[in-house]
């Protein structure tokens, strides 16, 4: 009896300290990302005001620095010819205008808002995305739309933005509504 305690006690002391090992491994996969001791940039674009609204809500919310990404050619404030002209045009050509400089360098996480233009993200984003370096930080997408949701604008997102991990986004319909503070407050409180 007592040698063969001698060869499994051991034994258990092993699968004991793996079953430990796994039981946090995935608690760390599960549990909520804190913004705390974050260096927070919450940037976004903005045509018609609409994301400029919900950036500030989340600002507030969040903390960190704001700013606001603008193409170095703006947009006319025309709809018609911005939406069916020089919008359609990007995205049919593929084409990512230039913007004011931006650098994230020196942020953790960077909330990345914008309106959803033409199924996707607007161009200027996508320049945003693609001339910064985001090796080993976190974007959070924010995206206003006027009725056709997200799409899959996480994930494109996350093609231009290399090397960031992209959690999922807050989806909202034009400039939200009286219980969009409280939406803002329950999506950063299960940030994962
Ligand atoms: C050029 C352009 C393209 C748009 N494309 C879409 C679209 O594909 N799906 C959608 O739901 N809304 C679309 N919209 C509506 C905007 O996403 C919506 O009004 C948004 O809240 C505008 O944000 P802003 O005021 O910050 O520019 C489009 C608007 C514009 C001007």
């Amino acid at each position: 009896m007592k040698k063969l305690l001698l060869i499994f006690l051991p034994l258990l002391i092993i699968c004991a300290g793996a079953a430990f090992v796994f039981a946090q491994n995935n608690k760390d996969e599960v549990s909520n990302m804190t913004l705390t001791d974050k260096k927070i940039l919450v940037a976004y674009f903005s045509w018609g005001g609409n994301t400029k609204i919900i950036a500030e809500k989340i600002h507030v919310q969040a903390g960190g620095d704001i700013f606001r990404i603008e193409p170095v050619t703006p947009y006319p404030d025309d709809y018609q010819t911005t939406a069916y002209g020089i919008a359609k045009e990007q995205k049919e050509k593929n084409i990512h205008p230039p913007i004011k400089n931006t650098d994230v360098s020196s942020y953790d996480v960077i909330f990345v808002g914008t309106p959803a233009w033409w199924y996707t993200m607007a161009p200027p984003v996508m320049t945003f995305l693609e001339q910064n370096n985001f090796e080993g930080k976190t974007i959070i997408p924010f995206v206003t739309h006027g009725g056709g949701g997200s799409y899959t604008i996480d994930k494109d997102m996350a093609k231009l933005a290399k090397g960031a991990k992209v959690l999922s986004p807050f989806v909202v319909y034009e400039h939200g509504n009286a219980n969009t503070d409280k939406d803002i407050t329950e999506w950063l409180g299960n940030l994962k």
